[in-house]
């Protein structure tokens, strides 16, 4: 498929957000694939690493298949790219349900990253300690640098990573990674903060297809009200979040 240039189809669409509208959900599927690609051979180039924090989700799942294509095994320097999560369930690394399952066997594990680049979040047990271990974790690693990307979905509620309405870890200044409960579906996840994610080089929020649409229209039109809808506070004047959405989504703006 033909590579739609990464940069003329990006537009502003207010203070705190970018947008791209690629086209159908393939060839948006392919622009994200080659975003990422660009994106991490950049930060390499710059800095020497490139440090990526993965979400859950269908549309990060047919990125990391598309990156494990075979034409991209050479096409960046993979032992530089440091992989951490956005977002994860409290269940065990081998669960279905796990957003690092799902990452690696979707395409990091064909992948040549060295095991000691994969961070995942160890959820599963004891998540309010195991958010601070996180956060220490990071700390050391990227020497408290900001993560290059900060890969992002949108739930049908307006949630962005474990970032769910009307819950308390939408209130942590004073943190990067916490531990956050969701009454609504009487779980905890472990999530980056907005003050994490706010502070990355680059966060993206890929939304596909038509049962996106409606919330799309309301985040970007309505009123401003992020203990409703999350996803409303990502993105700042100086990290303006790029929100790639296929046609289907965006047929409301
Ligand atoms: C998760 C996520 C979550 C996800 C959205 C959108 O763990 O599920 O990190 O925030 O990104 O729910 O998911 P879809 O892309 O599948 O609609």
């Amino acid at each position: 498929m033909e590579k739609i240039n990464q940069t003329n189809i990006i537009k502003p669409y207010d203070d705190r957000r970018n947008i791209a509208v690629p086209g159908n959900s393939n060839v948006t599927t392919e622009y994200c694939i080659n975003h990422f690609i660009e994106t991490a051979k950049k930060c390499i180039q710059d800095r020497g690493y490139f440090a990526v924090a993965l979400s859950g989700g269908s549309t990060p799942k047919a990125i990391f298949k598309g990156l494990a294509r075979k034409e991209n095994h050479d096409i960046i320097d993979w032992s530089r790219v440091l992989l951490f999560w956005s977002d994860e369930r409290c269940v065990s690394p081998n669960s279905p349900e796990s957003n690092y399952h799902m990452a690696m066997e979707a395409g990091f594990t064909h992948l040549p990253i060295p095991l000691e680049n994969i961070h995942r979040m160890k959820a599963e047990e004891d998540p309010e300690n195991n958010a601070i271990a996180y956060e220490q974790l990071m700390e050391e690693k990227l020497n408290g640098e900001p993560f290059d990307l900060v890969m992002l979905g949108m739930g049908n509620d307006g949630h962005t990573a474990s970032l769910f309405p009307k819950t308390h870890g939408l209130h942590a200044p004073e943190k990067k990674v916490i531990a956050n409960f969701l009454p609504q579906m009487d779980v905890w996840r472990m999530t980056l903060t907005y003050e994490c994610i706010n502070a990355a080089r680059e966060i993206v929020i890929y939304v596909l297809g038509e049962s996106k649409a409606e919330m799309v229209n309301k985040v970007f039109t309505g009123s401003y009200l992020p203990d409703e809808f999350p996803i409303q506070r990502i993105g700042t004047q100086n990290h303006k979040a790029l929100w790639i959405l296929d046609e289907a989504a965006a047929k409301l703006l």
